[in-house]
Protein backbone atom coordinates (compact mmCIF):
# COMPACT_ATOMS: atom_id res chain seq x y z
CA UNK A 1 0.00 0.00 0.00
CA UNK A 2 2.90 2.72 1.23
CA UNK A 3 5.16 1.71 -1.67
CA UNK A 4 2.00 1.99 -4.31
CA UNK A 5 1.36 5.46 -2.81
CA UNK A 6 5.01 6.48 -2.98
CA UNK A 7 5.74 5.07 -6.20
CA UNK A 8 3.33 6.91 -8.24
CA UNK A 9 3.03 10.01 -5.80
CA UNK A 10 -0.27 9.71 -4.32
CA UNK A 11 -2.23 8.65 -8.00
CA UNK A 12 -3.75 5.45 -5.92
CA UNK A 13 -5.24 6.71 -2.34
CA UNK A 14 -5.14 3.86 1.15
CA UNK A 15 -9.18 3.96 0.31
CA UNK A 16 -8.57 2.80 -3.40
CA UNK A 17 -5.78 0.19 -2.71
CA UNK A 18 -7.67 -1.62 -0.22
CA UNK A 19 -11.01 -1.96 -2.72
CA UNK A 20 -8.79 -3.64 -5.51
CA UNK A 21 -8.96 -7.13 -6.35
CA UNK A 22 -10.27 -9.70 -4.52
CA UNK A 23 -8.50 -12.88 -3.96
CA UNK A 24 -11.92 -15.07 -5.05
CA UNK A 25 -11.86 -13.70 -8.57
CA UNK A 26 -15.73 -13.93 -10.23
CA UNK A 27 -16.07 -16.41 -12.33
CA UNK A 28 -19.39 -16.51 -12.70
CA UNK A 29 -21.68 -15.26 -15.57
CA UNK A 30 -25.09 -15.08 -13.26
CA UNK A 31 -26.16 -11.36 -14.07
CA UNK A 32 -25.28 -11.75 -17.74
CA UNK A 33 -26.85 -11.33 -21.15
CA UNK A 34 -24.62 -13.36 -23.62
CA UNK A 35 -25.00 -13.28 -27.42
CA UNK A 36 -23.35 -15.81 -28.53
CA UNK A 37 -23.57 -15.71 -33.23
CA UNK A 38 -23.19 -19.31 -34.96
CA UNK A 39 -24.02 -21.17 -31.90
CA UNK A 40 -26.02 -23.73 -33.90
CA UNK A 41 -23.05 -25.90 -34.25
CA UNK A 42 -19.47 -26.47 -33.16
CA UNK A 43 -17.67 -24.54 -30.99
CA UNK A 44 -19.82 -21.92 -30.89
CA UNK A 45 -23.01 -24.19 -29.35
CA UNK A 46 -21.11 -25.46 -26.84
CA UNK A 47 -20.23 -21.77 -25.53
CA UNK A 48 -23.53 -20.75 -25.25
CA UNK A 49 -24.24 -24.50 -23.32
CA UNK A 50 -21.63 -23.54 -21.19
CA UNK A 51 -22.49 -19.52 -20.54
CA UNK A 52 -26.37 -20.82 -19.91
CA UNK A 53 -24.46 -23.34 -17.31
CA UNK A 54 -22.36 -21.14 -15.57
CA UNK A 55 -25.95 -19.01 -15.11
CA UNK A 56 -25.71 -16.17 -18.29
CA UNK A 57 -29.34 -15.72 -20.41
CA UNK A 58 -28.33 -16.49 -24.02
CA UNK A 59 -29.39 -15.19 -27.44
CA UNK A 60 -28.11 -17.08 -29.51
CA UNK A 61 -28.25 -16.82 -33.80
CA UNK A 62 -27.10 -18.91 -36.79
CA UNK A 63 -29.05 -18.88 -39.85
CA UNK A 64 -30.35 -22.82 -39.39
CA UNK A 65 -32.97 -22.71 -37.30
CA UNK A 66 -33.87 -26.18 -36.53
CA UNK A 67 -30.54 -26.35 -34.97
CA UNK A 68 -31.34 -23.44 -32.85
CA UNK A 69 -34.57 -24.70 -31.36
CA UNK A 70 -32.87 -27.74 -30.31
CA UNK A 71 -30.09 -25.75 -28.09
CA UNK A 72 -33.25 -23.68 -26.65
CA UNK A 73 -34.98 -26.87 -25.28
CA UNK A 74 -31.66 -28.61 -24.25
CA UNK A 75 -30.70 -24.94 -22.39
CA UNK A 76 -34.07 -24.70 -20.99
CA UNK A 77 -34.71 -28.43 -19.62
CA UNK A 78 -31.47 -27.88 -17.85
CA UNK A 79 -33.16 -24.96 -16.59
CA UNK A 80 -31.28 -22.17 -17.96
CA UNK A 81 -32.64 -19.29 -20.17
CA UNK A 82 -32.77 -19.38 -23.57
CA UNK A 83 -33.88 -17.00 -27.02
CA UNK A 84 -33.09 -17.08 -30.59
CA UNK A 85 -32.59 -15.24 -33.60
CA UNK A 86 -32.55 -16.16 -36.94
CA UNK A 87 -29.33 -14.48 -38.21
CA UNK A 88 -27.17 -14.09 -41.31
CA UNK A 89 -24.28 -12.03 -39.96
CA UNK A 90 -22.89 -11.03 -44.00
CA UNK A 91 -26.34 -9.10 -43.97
CA UNK A 92 -25.41 -5.76 -41.87
CA UNK A 93 -29.87 -5.26 -41.96
CA UNK A 94 -29.60 -8.62 -39.95
CA UNK A 95 -26.94 -7.45 -37.42
CA UNK A 96 -28.95 -4.48 -36.61
CA UNK A 97 -32.41 -6.62 -36.22
CA UNK A 98 -29.86 -8.49 -33.56
CA UNK A 99 -29.42 -5.07 -31.85
CA UNK A 100 -32.88 -4.29 -31.55
CA UNK A 101 -33.94 -7.38 -30.56
CA UNK A 102 -31.08 -7.38 -27.61
CA UNK A 103 -31.91 -3.65 -26.69
CA UNK A 104 -35.72 -4.53 -25.88
CA UNK A 105 -34.67 -7.89 -24.32
CA UNK A 106 -32.78 -5.35 -21.94
CA UNK A 107 -35.30 -2.55 -21.92
CA UNK A 108 -36.92 -4.90 -19.22
CA UNK A 109 -33.99 -6.36 -17.35
CA UNK A 110 -30.72 -5.23 -16.16
CA UNK A 111 -27.79 -7.13 -17.19
CA UNK A 112 -24.15 -6.82 -18.27
CA UNK A 113 -23.96 -7.66 -21.97
CA UNK A 114 -21.27 -10.35 -23.54
CA UNK A 115 -21.09 -10.76 -27.28
CA UNK A 116 -19.06 -13.62 -28.75
CA UNK A 117 -18.40 -13.10 -32.37
CA UNK A 118 -18.03 -16.60 -33.33
CA UNK A 119 -20.27 -17.44 -36.64
CA UNK A 120 -17.50 -18.13 -39.81
CA UNK A 121 -16.50 -20.95 -41.74
CA UNK A 122 -13.26 -21.52 -43.56
CA UNK A 123 -11.94 -23.19 -46.97
CA UNK A 124 -8.60 -24.97 -48.37
CA UNK A 125 -8.15 -23.83 -51.85
CA UNK A 126 -4.76 -22.91 -53.49
CA UNK A 127 -4.59 -19.17 -54.29
CA UNK A 128 -4.83 -19.17 -57.88
CA UNK A 129 -8.22 -20.61 -57.64
CA UNK A 130 -9.87 -18.43 -54.98
CA UNK A 131 -12.50 -16.79 -56.51
CA UNK A 132 -13.90 -13.35 -56.13
CA UNK A 133 -17.09 -15.00 -54.40
CA UNK A 134 -14.65 -16.66 -52.42
CA UNK A 135 -13.11 -13.89 -51.04
CA UNK A 136 -16.03 -11.67 -51.00
CA UNK A 137 -17.60 -14.33 -48.35
CA UNK A 138 -14.82 -15.35 -46.12
CA UNK A 139 -14.11 -11.18 -45.61
CA UNK A 140 -18.13 -10.24 -45.64
CA UNK A 141 -18.47 -12.92 -42.57
CA UNK A 142 -15.21 -12.83 -40.43
CA UNK A 143 -14.34 -9.41 -40.91
CA UNK A 144 -17.70 -7.29 -41.95
CA UNK A 145 -19.97 -9.41 -39.64
CA UNK A 146 -17.42 -9.56 -36.57
CA UNK A 147 -17.15 -5.75 -37.06
CA UNK A 148 -20.54 -4.44 -37.56
CA UNK A 149 -21.73 -6.96 -34.46
CA UNK A 150 -19.41 -5.11 -32.18
CA UNK A 151 -20.37 -1.81 -33.38
CA UNK A 152 -24.08 -2.57 -33.22
CA UNK A 153 -24.22 -4.77 -29.97
CA UNK A 154 -21.29 -2.41 -29.12
CA UNK A 155 -23.62 0.79 -29.47
CA UNK A 156 -25.78 -0.68 -26.55
CA UNK A 157 -22.20 -1.40 -24.10
CA UNK A 158 -21.18 2.18 -24.50
CA UNK A 159 -24.47 3.38 -23.58
CA UNK A 160 -24.57 1.05 -20.61
CA UNK A 161 -20.63 1.75 -19.83
CA UNK A 162 -19.62 -1.85 -19.40
CA UNK A 163 -20.02 -5.18 -21.77
CA UNK A 164 -16.88 -7.62 -23.07
CA UNK A 165 -16.75 -8.73 -26.44
CA UNK A 166 -14.87 -11.79 -27.41
CA UNK A 167 -14.18 -12.58 -31.07
CA UNK A 168 -13.32 -15.75 -32.49
CA UNK A 169 -9.93 -15.79 -33.83
CA UNK A 170 -7.73 -18.69 -35.25
CA UNK A 171 -3.62 -19.55 -34.95
CA UNK A 172 -4.31 -19.31 -38.47
CA UNK A 173 -4.57 -15.61 -37.50
CA UNK A 174 -0.67 -15.32 -35.75
CA UNK A 175 0.89 -18.32 -38.46
CA UNK A 176 0.15 -19.81 -41.76
CA UNK A 177 -0.31 -22.72 -44.12
CA UNK A 178 -0.70 -23.27 -47.95
CA UNK A 179 -3.80 -23.06 -49.30
CA UNK A 180 -5.69 -20.84 -46.35
CA UNK A 181 -4.22 -17.34 -47.39
CA UNK A 182 -7.94 -15.87 -46.92
CA UNK A 183 -8.49 -17.61 -43.80
CA UNK A 184 -5.74 -16.93 -42.48
CA UNK A 185 -5.94 -13.16 -43.32
CA UNK A 186 -9.38 -13.05 -42.20
CA UNK A 187 -8.67 -14.06 -38.87
CA UNK A 188 -5.44 -11.22 -38.49
CA UNK A 189 -7.92 -8.92 -39.38
CA UNK A 190 -10.14 -10.42 -36.88
CA UNK A 191 -7.08 -9.96 -34.09
CA UNK A 192 -6.37 -6.46 -35.31
CA UNK A 193 -9.80 -5.20 -35.48
CA UNK A 194 -10.32 -6.77 -31.36
CA UNK A 195 -7.01 -4.35 -30.55
CA UNK A 196 -8.35 -1.47 -32.48
CA UNK A 197 -11.58 -1.61 -31.08
CA UNK A 198 -10.35 -2.33 -27.44
CA UNK A 199 -8.17 0.64 -27.74
CA UNK A 200 -10.93 3.19 -28.79
CA UNK A 201 -13.55 1.76 -26.24
CA UNK A 202 -11.72 0.37 -22.96
CA UNK A 203 -12.43 4.12 -21.37
CA UNK A 204 -15.94 3.20 -22.38
CA UNK A 205 -15.54 -0.13 -19.64
CA UNK A 206 -15.64 -2.22 -23.45
CA UNK A 207 -13.83 -5.14 -22.83
CA UNK A 208 -12.72 -6.98 -26.42
CA UNK A 209 -10.58 -10.10 -26.85
CA UNK A 210 -9.58 -12.72 -28.91
CA UNK A 211 -10.09 -16.29 -28.36
CA UNK A 212 -8.26 -18.31 -31.09
CA UNK A 213 -8.73 -22.07 -31.04
CA UNK A 214 -6.11 -24.39 -32.99
CA UNK A 215 -7.49 -27.53 -35.08
CA UNK A 216 -10.66 -28.40 -33.32
CA UNK A 217 -12.93 -31.84 -33.54
CA UNK A 218 -16.52 -30.09 -34.81
CA UNK A 219 -18.30 -32.02 -37.76
CA UNK A 220 -17.16 -29.71 -40.56
CA UNK A 221 -13.31 -30.15 -39.63
CA UNK A 222 -13.96 -33.59 -39.18
CA UNK A 223 -15.73 -33.82 -42.98
CA UNK A 224 -13.07 -31.57 -44.37
CA UNK A 225 -9.82 -33.86 -42.58
CA UNK A 226 -11.25 -37.23 -43.74
CA UNK A 227 -11.40 -35.89 -46.62
CA UNK A 228 -7.61 -34.50 -46.32
CA UNK A 229 -6.20 -37.03 -44.18
CA UNK A 230 -1.95 -35.38 -44.91
CA UNK A 231 -3.40 -32.32 -44.14
CA UNK A 232 -4.78 -33.17 -41.02
CA UNK A 233 -1.98 -35.01 -40.08
CA UNK A 234 0.09 -31.87 -40.71
CA UNK A 235 -1.71 -29.90 -38.43
CA UNK A 236 -1.61 -32.32 -35.91
CA UNK A 237 1.95 -32.67 -36.10
CA UNK A 238 2.47 -29.16 -35.18
CA UNK A 239 -0.06 -29.16 -31.86
CA UNK A 240 2.48 -30.36 -29.63
CA UNK A 241 0.05 -31.26 -26.80
CA UNK A 242 -0.15 -33.94 -29.16
CA UNK A 243 -4.05 -33.77 -30.22
CA UNK A 244 -6.74 -31.95 -31.90
CA UNK A 245 -8.57 -29.49 -29.57
CA UNK A 246 -12.49 -30.57 -28.80
CA UNK A 247 -14.78 -27.26 -28.38
CA UNK A 248 -15.08 -27.92 -24.86
CA UNK A 249 -10.95 -27.45 -24.71
CA UNK A 250 -12.26 -23.75 -25.21
CA UNK A 251 -15.06 -23.40 -22.50
CA UNK A 252 -12.02 -22.36 -19.44
CA UNK A 253 -11.04 -19.58 -21.80
CA UNK A 254 -14.79 -18.00 -22.95
CA UNK A 255 -16.11 -18.00 -19.46
CA UNK A 256 -12.77 -16.18 -18.18
CA UNK A 257 -13.17 -13.60 -20.92
CA UNK A 258 -16.74 -13.29 -20.16
CA UNK A 259 -16.48 -13.30 -16.66
CA UNK A 260 -15.64 -10.48 -14.16
CA UNK A 261 -12.09 -11.90 -13.37
CA UNK A 262 -11.37 -10.79 -16.53
CA UNK A 263 -12.33 -7.20 -16.29
CA UNK A 264 -8.67 -5.85 -16.50
CA UNK A 265 -7.91 -7.94 -19.65
CA UNK A 266 -8.73 -6.03 -23.08
CA UNK A 267 -6.98 -5.92 -26.47
CA UNK A 268 -5.62 -9.84 -26.24
CA UNK A 269 -5.81 -12.93 -28.20
CA UNK A 270 -5.66 -15.75 -26.25
CA UNK A 271 -4.44 -18.52 -27.74
CA UNK A 272 -5.92 -22.26 -26.86
CA UNK A 273 -4.10 -23.99 -29.06
CA UNK A 274 -1.83 -27.10 -27.35
CA UNK A 275 1.33 -24.93 -28.05
CA UNK A 276 0.81 -24.65 -31.92
CA UNK A 277 1.79 -20.88 -32.20
CA UNK A 278 4.06 -21.38 -29.63
CA UNK A 279 6.56 -23.60 -31.86
CA UNK A 280 5.70 -21.39 -34.58
N1 LIG B 1 -12.94 -25.77 -35.85
C1 LIG B 1 -11.73 -25.26 -35.96
O1 LIG B 1 -10.75 -26.01 -36.21
C2 LIG B 1 -11.50 -23.78 -35.76
C3 LIG B 1 -10.18 -23.36 -35.53
C4 LIG B 1 -9.94 -22.01 -35.34
C5 LIG B 1 -10.96 -21.10 -35.39
N2 LIG B 1 -12.23 -21.52 -35.63
C6 LIG B 1 -13.28 -20.50 -35.67
O2 LIG B 1 -14.24 -20.79 -34.66
C7 LIG B 1 -15.51 -20.36 -35.09
C8 LIG B 1 -16.50 -21.53 -35.01
O3 LIG B 1 -16.03 -22.55 -35.85
P1 LIG B 1 -16.57 -24.05 -35.78
O4 LIG B 1 -15.45 -24.92 -36.11
O5 LIG B 1 -17.35 -24.27 -34.56
O6 LIG B 1 -17.52 -24.03 -37.07
P2 LIG B 1 -18.92 -24.76 -37.37
O7 LIG B 1 -19.10 -25.96 -36.54
O8 LIG B 1 -18.98 -24.89 -38.85
O9 LIG B 1 -19.95 -23.66 -36.88
C9 LIG B 1 -20.02 -22.40 -37.48
C10 LIG B 1 -21.24 -21.68 -36.97
O10 LIG B 1 -21.31 -20.41 -37.61
C11 LIG B 1 -22.60 -20.27 -38.22
N3 LIG B 1 -22.46 -19.42 -39.39
C12 LIG B 1 -21.63 -19.59 -40.45
N4 LIG B 1 -21.80 -18.58 -41.32
C13 LIG B 1 -22.75 -17.77 -40.80
C14 LIG B 1 -23.36 -16.56 -41.23
N5 LIG B 1 -23.05 -15.99 -42.40
N6 LIG B 1 -24.28 -15.99 -40.43
C15 LIG B 1 -24.62 -16.55 -39.27
N7 LIG B 1 -24.08 -17.68 -38.79
C16 LIG B 1 -23.16 -18.29 -39.57
C17 LIG B 1 -23.06 -21.71 -38.50
O11 LIG B 1 -24.45 -21.83 -38.47
P3 LIG B 1 -25.44 -21.81 -39.73
O12 LIG B 1 -24.75 -22.56 -40.83
O13 LIG B 1 -26.67 -22.43 -39.18
O14 LIG B 1 -25.61 -20.37 -40.03
C18 LIG B 1 -22.53 -22.41 -37.26
O15 LIG B 1 -23.40 -22.23 -36.16
C19 LIG B 1 -15.34 -19.79 -36.49
O16 LIG B 1 -15.19 -18.39 -36.43
C20 LIG B 1 -14.06 -20.47 -36.97
O17 LIG B 1 -13.43 -19.73 -37.97
C21 LIG B 1 -12.52 -22.85 -35.81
Amino acid sequence: MTYLQEEQGNIVTADQVDKIGSITPDFSLSGKLAVITGASTGIGKEIARAFAAAGAEIIVTARTESKLIELKNEVENDGGKCEILVNDITLVDQIQQLADFVRKKLSSEDKDLVLVNNAGFGFTKPIVEVTQEDFDLITSTHLRGTFFCCQKIGEIMLERGYGKIINLGSTWGYTTDAKKAPYCMAKAGVAHMTRAISTEWAPAGIRVNTLAPTGTVTEFTQKTWASMPERAQGILSRIKLGRFAYPTDHLGAAIFLASNASDFITGQTIYVDGGFTAAG
